[in-house]
């Protein structure tokens, strides 16, 4: 079947009350030595709109400032120039407004699943039969109720991912930012992870900054791909996934949008 895309023009126009992130001429670039002469400029005026409840998927290859636009994201680092703002505010440090989830577990392994995703709400104002409650209901819903005592070293990669998510959305965050969350599991597991990612974004209606090397897994989960240039990183597409959900990997529509954005992906 010949590719057909969606393409959909810049968001730049998309109505202030359903954007809940929105970013503008963002550029960033780094020094290649140490004396600072040099510098290699990342991301170039990249601008892009996340809606209440959207699930955005990043593609690009390798090295085309994927991490670091999510880093930006999450207030760890600064562009050069440039403008994220959530709600309206802007953003320019770290907050559990926006949670990020990494490839590598960054559990802490001293302390037990339970203790790790209990881990964030020391700081809320709730009692401490609250925030037990609110553990339990978040070991529920990744399936993990009965590993509450375990540590992470006694568990699997999928499992930890579990954890981990669970973790960052018991804060419940406005934007989940996920970086290649899934990349490090074995095919079953992230396919299972994918549809918990789906159920509990059905099901909690936050909004997702997902990046993936993978156009298959970005095609099954987005509302919209964007589609990342390289040197410097870019938009170079956005490309609206109209599958309805849920969605089934085995159509002829589903391999259509990947192999379409696949082939983009390698003029990009
Ligand atoms: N702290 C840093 N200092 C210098 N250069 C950096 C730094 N962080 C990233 N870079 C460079 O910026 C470019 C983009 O890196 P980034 O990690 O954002 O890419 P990516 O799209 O996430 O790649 P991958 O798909 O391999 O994860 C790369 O050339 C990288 O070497
Ligand atoms: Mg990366």
């Amino acid at each position: 079947m010949k590719p057909k895309l969606k393409i959909v023009s810049s968001q730049k126009g998309a109505p202030a009350a359903r954007a809940i992130l929105e970013v503008e001429g963002l550029s960033k670039g780094f020094a290649t030595n140490t004396n600072g002469a040099g510098r290699i400029l990342v991301l170039n005026d990249v601008g892009l709109t996340v809606r209440k409840g959207e699930m955005i998927c990043i593609v690009g290859r390798s090295g085309c400032g994927k991490s670091t636009l999510l880093n930006i994201l999450a207030g760890f680092l600064s562009p050069d120039r440039g403008c994220v703002r959530l709600g309206g505010r802007p953003v320019d440090r770290p907050a559990p407004d926006r949670c990020v989830v990494f490839q590598e577990d960054a559990l802490f392994p001293w302390l037990t699943v339970r203790e790790n995703i209990a881990f964030g709400l020391k700081v809320r104002a709730m009692s401490r039969q609250e925030k037990e409650r609110e553990v339990d209901r978040f070991l529920a819903l990744v399936g993990l109720t009965e590993f509450g005592s375990y540590l992470p070293a006694e568990i699997s990669g999928g499992m930890k991912q579990r954890v981990a998510l669970a973790r960052v959305l018991i804060l419940q965050p406005e934007v989940l930012l996920m970086d290649e969350p899934f990349a490090a599991l074995d095919a079953q597991t992230r396919e299972e992870m994918q549809d918990l990612l789906l159920h509990l974004w059905a099901k909690l209606a936050h909004s997702i900054v997902f990046v993936t090397h993978d156009v298959g897994e970005a095609v099954l989960l987005a509302d919209r791909v964007l589609l990342f240039e390289k040197a410097p990183g870019r938009v170079k597409e956005e490309i609206a996934i109209d599958l309805p959900r849920p969605r089934e990997k085995d159509t002829e529509r589903y391999y259509a949008l990947c192999r379409a954005i696949t082939s983009q992906m390698k003029r990009a």
